[in-house]
């Protein structure tokens, strides 16, 4: 079976819509396929400041929609990334390889250190990426799937690959992203110009999975489309509503022409309105399972680990490899 490698960050209070589309039902997907090891990216979370006690939670409530999700401890390793120490011994390296210049090339750290001004950032968040990179190559990853913000970050861990590779001889595979074009990028429902992110987003234009149900089908019904009044998929011209097609379909598997027809003649409000009924079922199930999880912290904490259990066996192996090679002496 190939690898699948992915990272999420555990974000305050509740996944989005985004995260969910562009990712997780990706993850999900792919443990049918894929020897699949899924992280919460804990060590990532902390290049911008966390208060501990919310970050410890943060990172629960993580784990358990990943399961509310669809993820299964049978079929795939669910991890939180500071359990497996492999993680930030490998950054290391793959710090020591990267040039100064290639990092600040980075458009992710650019756009956050400006957002917490330049002085603020931490050489924690200059190093980000490549922690990243060794998440993915520890594992011999041969599908990463993520969404279109991510892509960047995929090129520069083919890259360092390919240079620890030539330089100290092959000792990683070289993984391709997992970016499915249509869910790559899902927009702000206020503003279709943004991607919808905790950070940008406005609230009303951002759609937690754990909102009240209520709330999300309100965000739906006040979605921001355009002044015409046709029902079409057109990225360019109609953002708002290619957007609102783009999730309708994905959630229910009707075929974008298919929900053009249905929709043809009748109004923006009918679209609208089913599709917040369409979330609405999505949504209540997902927040009774996450909250399942969470009524039960010690199976959720025994499922994280054994994943990091798991986990740890092959990064372990592959980290002594990548230490070997680069020549440092064996700790036997
Ligand atoms: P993070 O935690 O910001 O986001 C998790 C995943 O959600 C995707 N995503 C979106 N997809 C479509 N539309 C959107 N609006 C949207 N917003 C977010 C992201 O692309 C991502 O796949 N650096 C990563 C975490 C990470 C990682 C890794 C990923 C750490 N190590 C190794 C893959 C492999 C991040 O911050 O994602």
């Amino acid at each position: 079976r190939p690898r699948a490698f992915s990272g999420i960050q555990p974000t305050a209070g509740s996944f989005h819509l985004g995260n969910y589309l562009g990712a997780i039902r990706q993850y999900v997907a792919l443990q049918e396929t894929h020897d699949a090891f899924y992280s919460v990216v804990d060590l990532h979370a902390v290049t911008v400041p966390q208060d501990p006690a919310e970050l410890r939670a943060n990172s629960r409530l993580a784990a358990a929609q990943l399961l509310a999700a669809g993820l299964d401890p049978e079929r795939c390793t669910l991890f939180v990334q500071s359990h497996v120490p492999e993680h930030a011994q490998l950054a290391w390296l793959m710090n020591c390889i990267t040039g100064f210049g290639e990092a600040s090339r980075m458009t992710q750290f650019k756009d956050k250190s400006a957002r917490h001004g330049a002085d603020q950032a931490t050489v924690g968040l200059f190093t980000y990426p490549m922690l990243m990179v060794a998440d993915i190559l520890l594992y011999d990853a041969d599908a990463v799937p993520v969404g279109e913000d991510q892509r960047q970050h995929l090129e520069l861990t083919r890259n360092l690959a390919e240079r620890f590779n030539s330089r100290f001889g092959a000792t990683f595979k070289v993984p391709e992203p997992h970016i499915l074009k249509e869910v790559a990028k899902i927009y702000d429902l206020q503003d279709p110009s943004v991607k919808m992110s905790k950070s940008a987003s406005t609230p009303k234009g951002l759609v937690n999975l754990l909102d009240e149900p209520k709330a999300t089908a309100k965000k739906f019904k006040s979605a921001v489309t355009d002044t015409d009044t046709e029902i079409r998929f057109d990225a360019e011209a109609k953002p708002g509503v290619s957007n609102l097609l783009t999730i309708y379909s994905t959630l229910t598997g009707a075929g974008i022409p298919e929900l053009e027809q249905k929709y043809a003649g009748k109004g923006y409000g009918a679209l609208k309105t089913d599709l917040a009924e369409v979330m609405v079922e999505f949504v209540t199930p997902f927040r009774e399972r996450t909250q399942a999880y969470l009524d039960d912290p010690e199976t959720l904490d025994s499922i994280l680990a054994k994943g990091a259990e798991k986990a740890r066996t092959v990064a372990s192996e592959t980290l002594a490899q990548a230490y070997d090679r680069v020549g440092f002496v064996p700790a036997k």
